[in-house]
């Protein structure tokens, strides 16, 4: 799993402004985010509410390219959250598939308290909410 993260990761980068990495199907990955907008809602800076989602977990607009735990209309990230912020540690989709599928666990693969109020784990499908999130936040670079 390690190196398979590794290998995307050096893949995504040297694909720079490719947006595809592991192929993640955006249509699929808007459906399986119907798992997510319980915690979560996307809404742009300027209010358009892309997705209406619950309060729980921080507003994920634009998360893909964020510093982890910048969210600044929330509050309550966690300890674990708070480290991988203060490391300048960056989402994009291979970190968000392995996120979403056990939070606690990456926490710890990352050094960071494995602590977090993100009390919930998606089986399958990261890679299309991943791909998903990534189409709805701000256009990247070309
Ligand atoms: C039960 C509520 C809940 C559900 C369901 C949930 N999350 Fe979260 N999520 C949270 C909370 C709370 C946090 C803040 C975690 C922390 O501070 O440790 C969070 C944080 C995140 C972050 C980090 C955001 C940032 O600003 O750095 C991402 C990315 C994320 N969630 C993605 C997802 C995705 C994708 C799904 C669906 C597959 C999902 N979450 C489902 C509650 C939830």
């Amino acid at each position: 799993m390690k190196t398979l993260t590794t290998l995307a990761l050096v893949a995504f980068t040297a694909a720079a402004a490719a947006p595809a990495f592991a192929e993640g199907d955006i249509a699929k990955g808007e459906k399986t985010f119907k798992k997510c907008k319980a915690c979560h809602m996307i809404v742009a800076p300027d209010g358009t509410k892309i997705v209406k989602g619950g309060k729980t977990g921080p507003n994920l607009y634009g998360v893909i390219g964020r510093v982890a735990g910048t969210q600044e209309d929330f509050g309550k990230y966690s300890a674990g959250m708070k480290a991988l912020s203060e490391a300048g540690f960056t989402w994009d989709e291979a970190s968000l598939v392995e996120w979403s599928a056990n939070p606690k666990d990456f926490l710890k693969a990352h050094d960071a308290p494995a602590k977090t109020g993100m009390s919930f784990k998606l089986k399958k499908g990261g890679e299309d909410v991943a791909a998903y999130l990534a189409s709805v936040g701000p256009a990247p670079a070309e």
